[in-house]
């Protein structure tokens, strides 16, 4: 009997497992959404446009983690898998606030986001394979990305939409508290191809799921 087949098996379907968790059950948050005074009614216009940003932000949160499960999956430093699923579960709040500003906003999720996660899944194992600096220096990067992004959807929405800038204004002041743990354990700024490879999916992940 082939215990090493059995045992990729039960890896394969715990992945899948947490896969159709993010994608398709409702995500619970441990703390409560960000609050925010509820503002004027948003006219249509402001309300479309706040459904497709935080769509967008959603997926974001979809491929995060991805990212990390991908990498806890293929890293073979112990610390760097503990502090992965860590920050998986940590981003959890970040996805399940999106999903709910987006309920309240009677918007819906992204139907590409299954294309998100197993991009950022398969960008991720990539990512566990290089070493541990390489490893944190992928979160901090993952991190500087998402903030970056965060700042612009912040701008973008201005003042009209209060409930849904306090979510992201949370998340941003926590990816750069994400971002700046990893450097200082010892990140490392990552090969030219998986960065150029982040790159790409997150350019490709905001247009998708703006509009779709
Ligand atoms: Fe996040
Ligand atoms: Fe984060």
């Amino acid at each position: 009997m082939d215990i090493r087949r059995f045992s990729l098996i039960d890896l394969a379907l715990g992945e899948i497992d947490k896969a159709i968790k993010v994608l398709s059950a409702p995500a619970r948050s441990a703390r409560e959404v960000p609050a925010a005074p509820e503002g004027a009614a948003l006219q249509a216009a402001q309300r479309t446009e706040s459904v497709r940003l935080m769509r967008v932000n959603h997926s974001g949160e979809v491929a995060a983690q991805a990212l990390y499960q991908g990498q806890a999956l293929t890293s073979r430093d112990s610390a760097v898998s503990a502090a992965m699923r860590l920050a998986a579960t940590e981003e959890i709040d970040h996805l399940a606030w999106c999903e709910q500003r987006l309920r309240e906003l009677r918007g819906r999720t992204s139907v590409l986001n299954p294309l998100w996660y197993a991009g950022s899944f398969a960008i991720g194992a990539l990512a566990g394979t290089l070493g541990r600096s390489t490893g944190l220096g992928f979160v901090a990067e993952t991190e500087r990305q998402v903030e970056s992004h965060l700042r612009g959807h912040l701008a973008r929405l201005g003042e009209a939409d209060p409930r849904s800038r306090a979510i992201l204004e949370q998340m941003t002041h926590e990816e750069m508290q994400h971002g700046a743990q990893a450097a200082s354990l010892g990140g490392q700024e990552l090969p030219f191809p998986v960065g150029m490879a982040m790159r790409l999916t997150a350019r490709l992940m905001t247009l998708g799921s703006y509009w779709l």
